[in-house]
């Protein structure tokens, strides 16, 4: 991205109040890349439903939205600034496709009244507690398709810890997200996880990488 788009979106973050921009901007190109071509990979195409979760201030959604077919695009996140930010971001790129972002922080996908193909989650298992992990999966088991696949980076960390998003979101980094652990969701679900599927490139900042299917 050029240097002036990028002081751009950095000058509106401020603007927002949505707190100081971080790998997310300064990674803008290499994870929205990445993101697209892991997707597309798993058989995403322009005609297909995405749902992504905790999706920012839309960095992966300027890819997406300009992507998907009008309308095919829904985004949940629980830091509000984003919403405001993230419409002001896909302006800036001038994109003006439909798509859907709220709020939530309650896990409520049902009330999109959609069922989706793919689920992407970047960067947000990641600070999820083990309970909210299994709350995602358990809603997740209710609105995608047969077949839908979650992409979704982690990671298996040694010790948890707990910071604040921007100070107000509690924003939790768990420990033991190991084999055991995603295999028992996949009993409980009667999904198939899978680690690092074949196929898909490494994650630009090393997370772990891994899909669900359900
Ligand atoms: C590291 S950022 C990644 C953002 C985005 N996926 C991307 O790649 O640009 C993690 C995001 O997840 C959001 N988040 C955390 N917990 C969430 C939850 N339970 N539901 C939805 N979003 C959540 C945070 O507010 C933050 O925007």
């Amino acid at each position: 991205m050029d240097k002036k788009k990028m002081f751009k979106i950095i000058d509106l973050h401020l603007e927002e109040e949505a707190g100081v921009p971080s790998n997310r901007e300064l990674m803008w190109e290499d994870l929205g890349e990445w993101q697209m071509d892991s997707l597309k990979k798993m058989g995403m195409d322009s005609k297909h439903k995405l749902l992504d979760i905790g999706c920012g201030p839309l960095r992966f959604g300027t890819y997406a939205i300009s992507y998907l077919d009008e309308g095919n695009y829904f985004g949940v996140e629980v830091w509000e600034p984003y919403l405001k930010l993230g419409r002001r971001i896909l302006e800036e790129f001038e994109i003006s496709k439909n798509y859907t972002m709220k709020i939530d922080r309650g896990f409520d996908y049902e009330s999109f009244g959609e069922k989706f193909d793919f689920a992407i989650a970047q960067s947000v298992v990641t600070h999820m507690s083990v309970r909210q992990i299994d709350e995602l999966l358990d809603v997740l088991k209710k609105v995608m398709k047969p077949d839908g696949i979650l992409l979704f980076t982690f990671i298996n960390n040694r010790f948890p810890y707990s910071v604040y998003y921007e100070m107000e979101e509690p924003m939790i980094t768990p420990c033991k997200l190991d084999n055991a652990f995603f295999q028992a969701l996949e009993k409980k679900y009667q999904v198939e996880y899978r680690k690092y599927p074949e196929g898909l490139e490494r994650h630009p900042t090393g997370q772990a990488v891994a899909t669900i299917k359900f």
